[in-house]
């Protein structure tokens, strides 16, 4: 098993290319094999997810050719069978196989998706969803078999903007005969991502970026070459870790309107930024001043940011608050983190309490899960000493190249075995 080693206290400058979104590309490979042609992906990033859902597709005998950032996926041939628990719990997003294979053949069956355990993760409203387009759900000892002799458009409204289920459903319905309304849909640029790479496809979906889609089922769709919208929260990461150690630091290929919740936060906490079209640089300041953060669906601040954003506030003088709304178990990296010398109390597992500054020491930590792991990373470059963070996977499952993307701008950061 690899770790990751730092050496902390450098200081990083140049320039950190953000790559193509994990959590856009992971909805596009599932969606694509809606149409039996030639689809292309590119500015795919090389990241452990990306390998799982390839293993998916093969297995439906989907042929699948990778070469640096794109990806080509053929489902001329593909078999429709059972997804078994072995590849369907490497991530979360073996879940968008059952909006993708309900659309195609109107059947699906495999195990419940993995992924990180950063809360209960419920698909609840995946399955109502489907129910309302006619399908039938069998859930039996963690498999689902879900069905129908024929979908038919209907409105859908849920209970609380999923991103997953907005997007589950969308796969579902695009082939759907008549027209299916989402209401109280996610907004995330991910999902505008997925709705445009499925209307370039040849679908019929009004509505992107809003909180009511519309759905005209369209009969065929057909081969695309698409290219992934820039990661949010990568971007947002390496920002943070600008901030904190920037000299300056550029994060260059971004949409910086996606992370706007972000940059207003750091801005409250007394970052400075120059911000261009596709750029945003930071040059470190010498003193932050505490700030309160809550957690909301998009356009409000993201979720996968917070844990990252914890570490930023060990740096802050003065009280800070946390408040996790979307997760029930997301502050799994602060015990690590107050081995490192923070000062932080966490109160029901929504609630967390920041106060700073800290002088944080190297220790050996773990990545308890993707964004828990990125923030022990940028408190391994605050600390002094040596920092060895265990359990890896978790973060290379979601950040493409970390290692070697940090190290090019100057931490003295390793992976060791
Ligand atoms: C997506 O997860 C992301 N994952 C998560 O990113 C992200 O944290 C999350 O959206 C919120 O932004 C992927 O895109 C693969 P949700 P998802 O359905 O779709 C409740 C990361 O770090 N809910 O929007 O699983 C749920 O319990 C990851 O990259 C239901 O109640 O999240 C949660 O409280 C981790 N019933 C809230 O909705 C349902 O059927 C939001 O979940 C579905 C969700």
């Amino acid at each position: 098993m690899s770790n990751i080693l730092i050496r902390g206290g450098k200081k990083l400058s140049g320039e950190i290319k953000v790559s193509g979104a994990k959590n856009s590309v992971v909805a596009l490979i599932p969606a694509a094999i809606l149409c039996d042609e030639k689809v292309i992906i590119d500015n795919v990033p090389n990241i452990s997810d990306i390998d799982a859902l390839e293993e998916i597709l093969k297995y439906l005998n989907v042929t699948v050719e990778r070469k640096n950032h794109s990806i080509v996926i053929d489902s001329s041939n593909m078999v429709n069978k059972e997804i078994p628990c072995v590849l369907a719990s490497r991530l979360r997003a073996s879940y968008y196989f059952m909006g993708s294979l309900l659309g195609r053949f109107q059947d699906v069956s495999m195990c419940f998706p993995g992924g990180c355990s950063i809360g209960e993760r419920p698909i609840n409203l995946h399955l109502k969803g489907f129910e309302k387009l006619g399908a039938s759900v069998i859930e039996e000892d963690n498999q689902f078999h879900i069905y129908a002799d024929k979908l038919i458009g209907d409105e859908i409204f849920l209970d609380v903007p999923s991103v997953g289920a907005t997007i589950n459903i969308l796969l579902a319905a695009v082939k759907t005969p008549g027209k299916t309304i989402i209401e109280n849909a996610a907004m995330e640029p991910e999902i505008v991502d997925v709705i445009e790479f499925l209307n370039k496809m040849g679908a019929n979906i009004k509505g992107a970026g809003t909180c009511k889609l519309e759905i005209v089922g369209v009969e065929k769709l057909h081969s695309v070459h698409y290219s992934v919208v820039p990661d949010r929260i990568e971007a947002g990461t390496y920002i943070i870790i600008a901030s904190l150690l920037g000299n300056p630091l550029t994060v260059s290929g971004l949409i910086p309107e996606h992370i706007d919740s972000l940059i207003s936060k750091l801005e409250e906490a007394g970052v400075k930024f120059d911000i261009g079209r596709n750029y945003v640089r930071v040059d470190k300041v010498l003193s932050y001043h505490a700030i309160d953060i809550m957690t909301g669906v998009y356009p409000g601040f993201p979720t996968d940011l917070q844990q990252t954003m914890v570490a930023f506030l060990t740096q802050c003088k003065g009280t800070s608050h946390v408040e996790e709304t979307i997760w029930e178990n997301r502050f799994m990296n602060v015990p690590d983190t107050v081995k490192m010398g923070a000062n932080i109390e966490v109160f029901d597992n929504r609630y967390a309490t920041i106060k700073g500054k800290s002088n944080l020491i190297g220790k050996k930590v773990e990545a308890t899960d993707l964004r828990g792991g990125a923030s022990m990373v940028i408190c391994g470059l605050l600390a002094k000493g040596e920092t060895t963070i265990t359990n890896v996977g978790h973060i290379l499952r979601g950040y493409e190249d970390i290692v070697l993307k940090l190290s090019r701008v100057g931490a003295d950061i390793e992976i060791v075995s």
